[in-house]
């Protein structure tokens, strides 16, 4: 740890003519600090004596789910990869583009090797030849807090040099959607496969692939140490679990809050310090833009998977978005799809055009809804991604709760 007050810049730079090469980078816990407790232990067992499938059925006994939204069931993955024959690969997805997610930032800048033994341990356990890390390229302290610590762990002899791959991605969101990021990593253009086939039968380079997300290896960390309870014994509202929301807008205290998987946007709120002064509740995005708006009247609902989709949402990467009486639905809705439309990869029609149309027909005073949900139809029907079958999210949404406005 380096301990320096980063809202002070003096100190920063007053710490790196010191000598200090950490200074300028978030206070994270590194390789000695991670071994003195007690890190790595769980790794080094494994690779010794372990048995795969036990720690599967740890995994599935926690409940962890995919955190990068999807919420697949993570050890249900590393028996669909184990299935195929090696060589295999892991690619981890730190995409993290989903606007308004930085849990996975939060977790990297403080806690790293949690992640990255969370990564080992999936390696181990599916034979991985190499681990890809395809990380966010607007996270320069991430990535360079990974450089270090990838080359503490190679010089610590805990992995083979090269055996970690990192690789940058270059700003484009679909790049996150997984086999876009495969894509990517062979040197392509990131373009969406389809499926079948499923990555964990051909995935990098052809070869059979366990993809995760950033915060679920890191859970695969802590399930290993500290035994499946650490997830399965919380329970809240009929869920359970935990979630990392991470909590943006108009709230007194933006920022990631680690609370029971039951926990309504009532409860989110409360523990961001309530609404920003003078803003009344108003709508909020459970999961970044894919999930659309909802209304502050429905404010009793878990947001956990599962538990939104017959409201027409979904939590995804729970990014929590508030909205107040001082913000437009509408103009809300808007902006999402010109983020849909200006980060579409154009490779299908009702996507590119579909966005595009969106966008037009909503920038109208008064939507013409019955052509808007005609639209809505064709692309969540026919996109060949998630990317085109959520973008009507925002808009039937808008539609169904702020109809005074659109
Ligand atoms: P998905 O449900 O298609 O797949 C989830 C995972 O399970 C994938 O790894 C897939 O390969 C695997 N899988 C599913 N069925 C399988 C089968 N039968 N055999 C083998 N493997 C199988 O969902 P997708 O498209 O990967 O993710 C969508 C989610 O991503 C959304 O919930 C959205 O919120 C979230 N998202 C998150 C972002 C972020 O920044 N964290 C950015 C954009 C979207
Ligand atoms: Fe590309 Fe959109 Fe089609 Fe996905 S749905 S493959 S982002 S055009």
């Amino acid at each position: 740890h380096n301990h320096i007050d980063h809202a002070d810049p003096a100190k920063v730079e007053a710490a790196i003519a010191a000598g200090d090469t950490h200074a300028h980078l978030p206070d994270y816990e590194r390789l000695d600090g991670y071994l003195a407790a007690g890190g790595y232990q769980v790794l080094k067992r494994l690779r010794e004596a372990g048995d795969w499938e036990a720690v599967q059925e740890d995994l599935l006994a926690s409940g962890l789910r995919g955190l990068g939204g999807a919420g697949f069931p993570s050890g249900r993955k590393w028996g669909f990869v184990r299935a195929n024959d090696g060589p295999r690969y892991l690619a981890v997805n730190g995409d993290e583009g989903e606007p308004g997610t930085f849990k996975d930032r939060y977790y990297l800048e403080r806690v790293p090797h949690l992640f990255l033994e969370g990564m080992l341990i999936a390696a181990w356990a599916v034979e991985a030849k190499t681990c890809f890390i395809y990380m966010r390229d607007e996270y320069p302290s991430v990535l360079e807090i990974l450089r270090r610590e990838i080359k503490a762990l190679e010089d610590a002899a805990l992995v083979d040099k090269g055996f970690i791959d990192l690789r940058r991605g270059a700003g484009a969101y679909i790049c996150g959607e997984e086999s876009a990021m495969i894509e990517s990593i062979e040197g392509k253009r990131g373009l969406p496969r389809h499926r079948p086939p499923f990555v964990a039968q051909v995935g990098v380079f052809g070869r059979p692939t366990l993809v995760h997300n950033v915060e679920t290896l890191h859970w695969v960390a802590r399930v290993c140490r500290e035994g499946p309870s650490v997830l399965n014994a919380i329970e809240k509202n009929g869920r359970t679990g935990l979630r990392s929301y991470s909590v943006s807008g108009r709230v007194a205290m933006p920022g990631v809050y680690l609370l029971p998987a039951g926990s309504t946007i009532r409860d989110i709120i409360e523990v961001a310090g309530g609404m920003a002064e003078g803003h009344v509740f108003k709508a909020y995005q459970p999961g970044g833009p894919s999930s659309g708006l909802l209304p502050a009247f429905i404010d009793d609902v878990p947001l956990d998977f599962d538990t939104l989709q017959p409201l027409g949402s979904f939590i995804g990467s729970a990014a929590v978005v508030v909205l107040s009486d001082q913000d437009s639905a509408k103009a809300a809705a808007l902006n999402m799809l010109r983020f849909f439309e200006a980060e579409s990869c154009g490779q299908c029609t009702p996507c590119r055009v579909g966005c595009e149309k969106a966008v037009k027909l909503m920038q109208a005073d008064k939507w013409d809804r019955p052509l808007l949900e005609e639209l809505c139809v064709a692309m969540a029907d026919a996109s060949i991604c998630g990317l085109g079958q959520a973008a009507p999210n925002p808009i039937r949404l808008t539609m169904k709760h702020f109809p005074d406005e659109v």
